[in-house]
């Protein structure tokens, strides 16, 4: 994980703070930013919110279940880090959920009566909608639901947006900046949220399991297996850079890897033989029906 020291980045944030432009950067304006559950995707997120400036280290403060993980991210962030919600959220304008599904009830229970009114609440917990939010909360709170994955924690994620019913544009443009700092982001409808649960936040599973079957494929013809897995990595990732980057119909580009009579038909037939379409296909489709099964037994 590439992630940001304590000491780089109060440099950074005093930069940024003398800066005029920054002074009157429109992105600086969270007064107090509450990171709810800094475990593996929250302190991604700090280090990415940090690292890239947008709020300064003094306005956050971070919460985890155990002191030895909040003295860490302390140490490490120069953050406020500690085991208490209820003083996390105190004051908070903008709330960051990044705690496992089934405690996210808990957590908007527990804090509720001390919770501005205002704070913007961005959750990234898988499964659990905006309308459950508003609900536990009992007034028109301001949701903005996330979807990443575990690219994110080297700021190559993708991230899926939807707004509840009550955030603003500008709500979904500083949660488009946040995770922003994480990797690529998109604004959906929050229906689409299973699908994309099922394709881009399960999708690295199927890719890591592709990459590891064609560097098995390379130790098989004789390659040795670290440079195997290298040459099948990087030609995943430079395939897909190639479609982000011409906007291309991933056919058209396939083809043009594909000479008359050479190699990559063969490799093709084969795959087609095996049905890798069909299966990679039901692979998403079981996925996310298994998350919008989630999502039923957690938001009843
Ligand atoms: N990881 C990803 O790439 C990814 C992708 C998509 C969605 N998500 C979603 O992100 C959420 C977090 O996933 P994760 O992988 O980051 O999990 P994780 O590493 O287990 O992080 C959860 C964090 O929550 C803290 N915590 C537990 N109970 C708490 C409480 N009552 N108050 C405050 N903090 C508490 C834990 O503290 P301790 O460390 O002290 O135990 C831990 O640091 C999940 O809802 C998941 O669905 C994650």
């Amino acid at each position: 994980m590439s992630l940001v020291t304590a000491s780089q980045m109060k440099a950074q944030t005093q930069m940024a703070l003398k800066s005029p432009l920054a002074a009157q950067d429109p992105r600086i304006r969270v007064k107090k930013l509450a990171l709810i559950g800094a475990g593996k995707l929250g302190e991604g997120l700090l280090s990415g919110v940090l690292g890239s400036q947008l709020i300064p280290v003094g306005h956050v403060a971070a919460t985890v279940a155990h002191q030895p993980r909040a003295d860490y991210l302390a140490e490490k962030y120069a953050v406020k880090a500690h085991t208490s919600n209820v003083q996390a959220v105190s004051g908070a304008d903008l709330v960051l959920i990044c705690l496992k599904p089934q405690q996210v009830k808990g957590f908007l229970h527990e804090v509720k009566k001390e919770l501005r009114k205002d704070a913007l609440i961005i959750s990234a917990a898988a499964s659990v909608t905006t309308g459950l939010i508003e609900r536990e909360l009992g007034h028109p709170a301001r949701v903005v639901r996330a979807m990443p994955n575990t690219p994110c924690l080297i700021r190559h994620g993708m991230i899926a947006l939807a707004r509840g019913k009550h955030a603003t544009d500008e709500d979904v443009a500083l949660a488009k900046e946040i995770f922003g700092s994480m990797g690529r982001t998109v604004v959906v409808d929050e229906k689409h949220m299973d699908a994309i649960t099922g394709l881009s936040a399960s999708g690295p599973a199927y890719v890591y399991l592709i990459i590891e079957s064609l560097a098995e494929a390379g130790v098989k013809l004789g390659l040795p297996r670290e440079l195997s897995t290298e040459l099948s990595a990087q030609t995943l990732l430079g395939a897909s850079a190639l479609v982000l980057h011409t906007g291309e119909h991933p056919a058209k580009l396939k083809d043009m890897v594909t000479t008359p009579a050479g190699c990559t038909i063969d490799g093709l037939l084969e795959l087609e033989e095996g049905g890798l379409r069909v299966t990679l296909i039901k692979a998403v489709v079981r996925a996310a029906e298994r998350a919008r099964q989630l999502v039923e037994s957690q938001n009843t």
